[in-house]
Formats: structure tokens, C-alpha cells, sequence
């Protein structure tokens, strides 16, 4: 069988390369022509990162590796921990916690469990339900499966991996082997994942019987390559606007950014997130370095201090055991106290960052003992606020610049003031995409949407109408928005409107909390309408919830509200909406 030269497209192959794979397919039989297509179509044509060898070999996934993630470092390493084991031969099943059948915990041989802990100690919205599951009296035992957790966190916040040491507790208790100790990994979790990475490969080799060479199947080879792009290996973005949006009597400085991105290889859905890698501000490292007279020239490894502080570490952000090492090397009595008593450490680091340390608690350090002290860098999230379906090119972020004031002077957030302050159009922006499997619209275009969002939490929902638009989505839309005062903060007022005109946003309610003597929020429009949301959700809405912790907490008790008093259990009916992922929260 020959290829035949199509005539409604341009033959880009030079004469030898197409006379070269004509003489190859000539020789293939049918099957071995329909696996190259699904080859082709899976790779793109391109040889994999890792270039493992192609197979279609229809085997079971021997290993499975389930991710709960919220803002993407679980989602990264467990996508590595796959590559790593397709590397030796592994097959495994890469999948996110939220696409993840419970029962089916109950067919498994080996699990890995990667999972971060979010809100106040709360699991990642992808990792809800199959704890709930575990959780529940309907978890049958599970004798017959290995497994091992890793854990990622924050040891700055209270509930330190809570969610990771509750899986490990629960799997224990239902009969399951650990085959390797959990991992509560801090925020600079890299190095911890690499052993564990190690030690886990190597235990599912013992367990599972070696695959004769590198198999994987088309399925995990498109998701290999839809990694191109990760918090290690990140994309420049080029910045191509930056307009403000809230006016310039607000207390809050929002933009809107246009990014440039390259829709052939950077792809995002709405309701995503992005990782931002930003550098410190220059004056400020310049200060820090000043008040403990270290020369900025001075060098580390090759690199000046200076640049490394601008690039490397976190200035604007302290971490309890910044302030722990401060309190030891110094010997001051009053902090030493603070660090003894969590609940007051945990108010102290905020609102301080570590010029604030220096100046209130004068310590004097070599350059090398300042880098030794201080935690690395790390990318901050920010919603995605457009569709490709309607910017292929494009990526929109909705920024509210961090800025404070302290006895000491004011203050800027690292990455939101980077990108408020320093980023000028033209400039490269390092992002990666966060996938949030659990944040997405449904699949069926014609259910209705309702929209909850303070502040920059309108962003994703933003994206959400470009896409309904796109698609022409019949399904009903209501967006439910809070800021604090009409004049100034109604982000994107004009698309709304023209939604709302156009027909495409059904209902608009807004909530605006400062124009007014009492103050309104969201979730009280909400209770203003109980009815109707209640009669949205009973005819099969799905819910969104984005902005802060504390707004998506006020907002769930509402809702329990609202549905208690209109005639079911408010708490049973949250969860079975969570389970039919109609009731989903994007909160921070
Ligand atoms: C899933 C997700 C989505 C997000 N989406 C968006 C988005 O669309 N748009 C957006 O703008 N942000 C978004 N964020 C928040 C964003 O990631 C950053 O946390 C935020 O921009 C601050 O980062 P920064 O580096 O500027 O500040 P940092 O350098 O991280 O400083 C933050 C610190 O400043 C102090 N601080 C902050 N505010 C005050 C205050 N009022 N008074 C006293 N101290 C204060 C606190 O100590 C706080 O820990 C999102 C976060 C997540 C997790
Ligand atoms: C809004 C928010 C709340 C968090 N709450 C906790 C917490 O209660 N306990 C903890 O150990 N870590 C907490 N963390 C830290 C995350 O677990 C940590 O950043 C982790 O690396 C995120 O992994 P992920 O990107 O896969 O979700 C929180 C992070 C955010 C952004």
C-alpha cells in the first residue's frame, strides 16, 4: 500500500522524505497501520520527552499513582513519579484523585498516593470525595492492596499534611500495607520527593513483575506530553497589556494582563490556574542587604548575593522557621517567646516579612548564614480569566497587587507586586499551567451554571462565559459577584453587561459591601434569592465557588442553610452535589 499525494492540502515533505514513507507503509499490514495513526495522532509525531519506547501492548496498569492537587505540586510530581517509572519498565496509571472511581481502590495491587492539604487543613477539592468515601461506612476493606503516601504542605499553617496523614491513617485502618513510610513534605518538597521517588520505584518493582522492556500505552504518552510545560521547565510568556481595572480612589489595585502564549503548545480550560515564578525587588534586596552591611557583590557559589536573593529566596513571605532560626541566632528573650507559642508565631508572620524581622530584631550575619537561613523561592497561583475558544493566543490573569502598611513602612507582595509594579509590556513572564480537573464546566452544554465570586475570585468565571459563548451553550447562567464598592471595584462591568444583554447571563446579582451603612456580601444576595437557587439546583445547576477561604466557608454554611429550611438535609445535599461535581470551589 502506497500513501497517495492529497490534493486539497500542500504536501509540506521534501520528495525523499514522502518517497521514504511510502516505501515504509508499503510494507505495513492494516493493524500495523492503524497503530501508527493512533501513534501519530497521540505524539503529535514527535518523539516523547523521555522517549520511552511506544507499545500498545493492551496490559493492565500495574501501578497505580492517584494525585490530589489544588495549585499543581502534587499534579507535577506525580506526572514525574510516571515517567520515572515508565523509565523502568513500570506501567502506570497516572490519574487525578477527582477522575478516580472509589471502588475501585478494591482492584488495585500498588496505589501511590500523592496528595497536598488545603484551607484550614481540608483536602484539595480533587481529593474530597474519595476521602470522604474512604471515610464512610460504605469503604470496603482492602486487604489485598500496598500503598504509600506522600504528603505535600506548609508547616506554617496548623494543620500541617493533615490531609496526606488522614489518607495513610484510614488506608491503615481499612487493611490496606504500607510498603514505605509516608512523607510530610515542607515546601521545599523537591529533594524529599526525589528519594521517596526511589524508594517507592523500587518497592513496586518487588511487587509487581517486571515488564520485559519500557511499555506505554497511548493513553499515558499523551499525557506525557501535555507536561511540555511544568513548574521546573516553565513557558515565557511575553506580557502584551497590563490595564488597570479597579479606579484609582480604590483601596485595591486590580490589572488586567494579556499574556502571549503559543496555543500549539500551551493549553489551558477555563476554570485553570497558572504558576508564576517572579523576581524579588531589586530596592528591597538592596535594603535587607544594606541593614545587615553585607556587599551585595559578594559572592555565593559563583552568583552575587544580591542576585540570588532577588531570584532564589523568599523575601516577602516569612516562614515560622525563618523566624525560629532568627530567635536562636539572636537570643532575643520577646521573640523567643513569640516562637514558643504557635498561635502567637502564627499572628506574628503576618503582615511581616523579613526586612520587618531585621529591622524590629537586629541581627547581624555573614551572607552565607543568610542564605542558609532563608527558604527558596516558590510560584504563586493565579486563576486563568479567558477561554482559548475565544483568545487561542492569549492567557488573562486578573491581578489584585498585595500592598499593606506597617509601622515600619509599606509593604508589597513579591509576585503581585513583580507583576503590578515591575513587568513591563514586552517583558517575559515565567508561568506554567495548573490543571484543575476540579473546577471545570460540565460536559453537557445545556446545564445551568451558577457563578460565585468575590474580589479576583470573578476571574475563572470570566473564562467560563467566553467558553459558553463559544460553544453556544444553552444551558442557564447566573453570576452571583461581591466587591466592596460599585463605583470602583466592578471588575469587567462592561462584559457582564454585554452578557447580560445578550442574553447569555440569564441573572446578575451583585453584592457590594461597602456602599452601603450594614455591610453585604455575597452570601447574603444568596440568601436573598433561597428560592431560586434552590429551584436552579433542583433542576440540575452546577455550582462554582472562587475567592477567598473565608468567603467560600460563609457561602457553604449559607447554602446549608438555604437547603435545610427549604426541606432537605443542607450537609447530605452539599456532598451528593460534590459528588456529581456540581458543586465545586476554587478557594485561597
Ligand atoms: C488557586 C489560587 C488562585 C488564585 N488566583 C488569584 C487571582 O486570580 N488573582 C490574584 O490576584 N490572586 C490570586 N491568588 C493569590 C495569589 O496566588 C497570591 O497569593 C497573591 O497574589 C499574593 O502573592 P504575593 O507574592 O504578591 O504576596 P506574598 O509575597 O506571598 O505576601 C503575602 C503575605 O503578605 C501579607 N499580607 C497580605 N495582605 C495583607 C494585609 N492586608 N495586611 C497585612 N498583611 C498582609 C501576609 O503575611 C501574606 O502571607 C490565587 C491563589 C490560589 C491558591
Ligand atoms: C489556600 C491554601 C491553604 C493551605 N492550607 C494548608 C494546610 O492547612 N496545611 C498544610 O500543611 N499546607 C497547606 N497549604 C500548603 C499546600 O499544601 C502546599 O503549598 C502544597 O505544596 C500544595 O500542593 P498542590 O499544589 O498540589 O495543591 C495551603 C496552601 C494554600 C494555597
Amino acid at each position: 500500500m502506497a500513501a497517495t499525494q492529497p490534493d486539497d492540502f500542500e504536501n509540506p515533505l521534501p520528495t525523499h522524505q514522502f518517497e521514504e514513507i511510502n516505501r515504509v507503509i508499503a510494507d505495513l499490514t492494516q493493524p500495523q497501520i492503524a497503530w501508527l495513526s493512533g501513534y501519530l495522532a497521540a505524539t503529535g509525531g514527535l518523539p516523547l520527552a523521555s522517549e520511552p519506547e511506544i507499545n500498545n501492548t493492551a496490559t493492565a496498569p500495574a501501578l497505580t499513582i492517584l494525585y490530589g492537587s489544588q495549585t499543581g505540586n502534587a499534579h507535577g510530581l506525580a506526572a514525574s513519579l510516571s515517567q520515572l517509572a515508565a523509565a523502568r519498565g513500570i506501567n502506570a496509571n497516572l490519574i487525578s484523585m477527582a477522575d478516580y472511581k472509589p471502588r475501585q481502590l478494591e482492584k488495585e495491587t500498588l496505589v501511590l498516593f500523592i496528595v497536598s492539604t488545603q484551607g484550614e487543613g481540608e483536602p484539595p477539592e480533587s481529593a474530597h470525595e474519595l476521602l470522604r468515601h474512604l471515610n464512610s461506612a460504605r469503604a470496603h476493606r482492602l486487604e489485598q492492596l500496598n500503598y504509600a503516601v506522600f504528603g505535600l504542605g506548609d508547616s506554617s499553617y496548623t494543620h500541617f499534611c493533615k490531609t496526606a496523614k488522614e489518607f495513610d491513617k484510614r488506608l491503615t485502618q481499612l487493611g490496606a500495607t504500607s510498603v514505605n513510610p509516608r512523607v510530610d513534605a515542607d515546601i521545599d518538597y523537591q529533594p524529599v520527593a526525589e528519594q521517596w521517588n526511589q524508594q517507592v520505584l523500587e518497592q513496586a518493582e518487588r511487587f509487581l513483575e517486571k515488564q520485559p522492556h519500557s511499555v506505554v500505552s497511548l493513553d499515558t504518552a499523551r499525557k506525557l506530553r501535555q507536561q511540555e510545560y511544568t513548574r521546573g521547565t516553565p513557558y515565557g510568556a511575553q506580557l502584551l497589556e497590563s490595564r488597570r481595572i479597579t479606579s484609582e480612589q480604590s483601596t485595591h489595585e486590580v490589572h488586567h494582563l494579556t499574556l502571549e502564549v503559543d496555543p500549539d503548545s500551551f493549553q489551558y480550560q477555563p476554570g485553570d490556574a497558572v504558576g508564576v515564578w517572579f523576581e524579588n525587588d531589586r530596592l528591597l534586596v538592596e535594603r535587607i542587604l544594606g541593614l545587615l552591611n553585607i556587599d551585595g557583590a559578594e559572592k555565593i557559589a559563583g552568583e552575587t548575593i544580591s542576585e540570588l536573593l532577588i531570584r532564589d529566596y523568599e523575601l516577602t513571605q516569612l516562614h515560622p522557621n525563618v523566624v525560629k532560626s532568627w530567635a536562636e541566632k539572636g537570643g532575643n528573650k520577646a521573640l523567643q517567646n513569640i516562637v514558643a507559642d504557635k498561635n502567637k508565631l502564627q499572628a506574628f508572620l503576618y503582615g511581616r516579612q523579613l526586612i520587618d524581622l531585621i529591622l524590629e530584631y537586629t541581627l547581624q550575619l555573614s551572607s552565607a548564614a543568610l542564605i542558609e537561613l532563608l527558604h527558596p523561592l516558590q510560584p504563586r497561583i493565579y486563576s486563568i480569566a479567558s477561554s482559548q475558544s475565544e483568545y487561542a493566543d492569549e492567557l488573562h490573569l486578573t491581578l489584585s497587587v498585595v500592598r499593606y502598611g506597617t509601622k515600619r513602612g509599606t509593604r508589597t507582595g513579591g509576585a503581585s507586586g513583580f507583576m503590578g509594579e515591575r513587568l513591563t509590556e514586552g517583558d517575559q513572564l515565567r508561568i506554567y499551567p495548573v490543571s484543575k480537573p476540579s473546577f471545570h464546566l460540565p460536559p453537557d452544554h445545556n446545564q445551568a451554571v451558577i457563578m460565585i465570586g468575590s474580589g479576583t475570585g470573578i476571574a475563572p468565571f470570566r473564562a467560563f462565559l467566553q467558553q459558553r459563548e463559544a460553544v453556544n451553550a444553552t444551558g442557564r447562567n447566573w453570576l452571583i459577584f461581591g466587591n466592596r464598592h460599585f463605583k470602583h471595584d466592578f471588575l469587567y462591568q462592561l462584559e457582564w453587561q454585554k452578557y447580560h444583554r445578550s442574553g447569555l447571563l440569564n441573572r446578575v446579582d451583585l453584592a457590594f459591601s461597602r456602599d452601603q451603612e450594614e455591610k453585604l456580601y455575597v452570601q447574603d444576595r444568596l440568601l436573598d434569592q433561597a428560592g431560586e437557587v434552590y429551584e436552579w439546583l433542583e433542576s440540575g445547576a452546577a455550582l462554582y465557588v472562587c475567592g477567598s477561604q473565608q468567603m467560600g466557608n460563609s457561602i457553604n454554611d449559607t447554602l446549608v442553610r438555604i437547603i435545610d429550611e427549604l426541606g432537605s438535609d443542607g450537609l447530605d445535599y452539599l456532598e451528593r452535589l460534590r459528588s456529581e461535581k456540581r458543586y465545586q470551589r476554587d478557594l485561597y
